[in-house]
């Protein structure tokens, strides 16, 4: 209790401060000279700790938005930062701490910390750097009769058995034995989609640095392979550690059921997209986006020709007027507007818009390393699932249905269709 009023002191003396910052749009230092923060940083941490980083596997090395660290009442950012810039700050930390950067107790004041957590300190140098920009594209929509013929084949059924079945383990930690299981369990139920088509295959995504797979399941395109679109959302989540009942039925089981979903739907149909669909369930986002980070990062060091991408992060609670609200902070505002005239053209559903204020979900690591990304969204920002990060996000909060969960699927179908084709 202490520690909770002793928090909100801090973030009622600090509020103007982080209303101010967050007026101002982003400001890279481009002056910084990253060869020299890295060569600095390191040896700084090699006299403070006698040993490199890269040999400490017990450290994450974390960037954040100074006035973040600000406002945070955490003993973790109580020290100098190891390097910076006008805007961001990188430090580390261990890893057992991670958990309580997103949990309960800063979202209940309605300032969560965004937050990229890498596993070394060069990758966290990374992200001092301006992110590249997004080279512009035309959205045309031109599918109308196989969108529709699609669309009719989309079942919440489907949906709300995947979002049992992933909330019927313990939790999916993404450093636990029932996350690790979970991920499993999903590589092997998109492994059956790969059944008899030799243009689908599944396969796990490796870390480095943690025991949780990613899970991608590739659509080959058939004619313009080598252009990838990317649609997904996280399977972990998280109500405090490793040991504790996490559900996490509406974050994000609801997220990677909408992708499978789609996936489903897209199969079923028979339809092959002329551009490659790489359906992945990232591993460990509620610790920092760290799946999605390592995997935005391998395809841009890779040149993998990313053309769009489409996060699905909690979908089944209707909190809000609207149906879909897109976040239009650190995502690409020509895809939302496509994805707006999508629902338009395709639907009867009302959509809005909010920020975040942060890098809220998986979407920021695709945005960062230079791809067009977008988040449709349950709600507002102030309207959204009370239960999330907590035992009780679970199934019947949405009287055990998806109907909510369906209009994404739905629009996830129009966006693989009108983009991959
Ligand atoms: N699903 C949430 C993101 C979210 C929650 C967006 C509420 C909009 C409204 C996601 O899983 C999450 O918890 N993200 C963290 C940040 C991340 C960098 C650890 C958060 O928002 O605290
Ligand atoms: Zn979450």
């Amino acid at each position: 209790m202490r520690l909770v009023k002793c928090f909100l002191v801090t973030l009622i003396l600090s509020a103007p401060a982080a209303q101010a910052f967050s007026a101002y749009a982003p400001d890279f230092d481009r002056g910084v000279d990253i060869k020299l923060a890295i060569q600095a940083a390191i040896e700084s941490a090699t006299s403070a700790g006698g040993l490199l980083p890269a040999a400490r596997e017990a450290a994450v090395w974390v960037s954040l938005e100074k006035a973040d660290a600000g406002a945070l009442d955490a003993t973790l950012f109580k020290r100098a930062p190891l390097a910076a810039n006008q805007k961001i700050a990188i430090y580390e930390v261990d890893p057992a701490d991670l958990a309580q950067l997103s949990d309960g107790m800063q979202r209940a004041f309605k300032r969560a910390p965004g937050f990229f957590a890498h596993d070394t300190l060069e990758a966290a140098l990374e992200d001092l750097k301006a992110p590249p920009s997004v080279p512009a594209r035309a959205y045309t929509l031109d599918q109308a009769d196989r969108v529709k013929e699609m669309l009719a084949r989309v079942k919440e059924e489907s949906i709300i058995s995947v979002i049992a079945s992933l909330s019927a383990y313990k939790n999916r930690y993404y450093t636990s034995a029932t996350g690790v299981d979970s991920s499993k369990w999903l590589q092997q139920l998109w492994g059956k989609f790969a059944e008899g088509r030799s243009d689908i295959s599944v396969a796990a995504y490796k870390h480095a640095s943690f025991a949780q797979e990613s899970v991608i399941l590739t659509m080959r395109g058939t004619t313009e392979p080598e252009k990838v679109i990317v649609i997904g959302g996280h399977l972990d989540c998280v109500a405090g550690g490793a040991e504790n009942p996490a559900p996490g039925a509406d974050d994000n089981a609801s997220g990677v059921a909408v992708t499978h979903e789609i996936i489903r739907t897209i199969v079923e149909s028979g339809y092959r997209p002329s551009k490659t669909i790489k359906f992945i369930a990232f591993a460990a986002e509620e610790v920092g986006l760290r799946g999605s980070g390592d995997i935005a990062a391998a395809f841009k060091k890779q040149g993998v020709a990313v053309e769009g991408m489409l996060n699905l992060d909690m979908a089944n609670y209707k909190g809000s007027p609207l149906d879909i609200y897109f976040v239009s902070d650190n995502t690409s505002a020509d895809q939302n507007a496509f994805l707006g005239k999508l629902i338009d053209t395709y639907t009867s559903y009302k959509w809005g818009s909010f920020k975040c204020g942060y890098g809220c979900s998986d979407h920021a690591s695709w945005t960062k390393n230079g791809f067009a990304a977008s988040l449709p969204f349950e709600s507002t920002f102030t309207q959204y699932n009370p239960y999330i990060h907590k035992a009780t996000d679970t199934l019947d909060k949405t009287g055990g249905r998806a109907e909510h969960a369906f209009k994404f699927a739905r629009l996830g179908v129009a966006y693989a269709v009108e983009l991959a084709k």
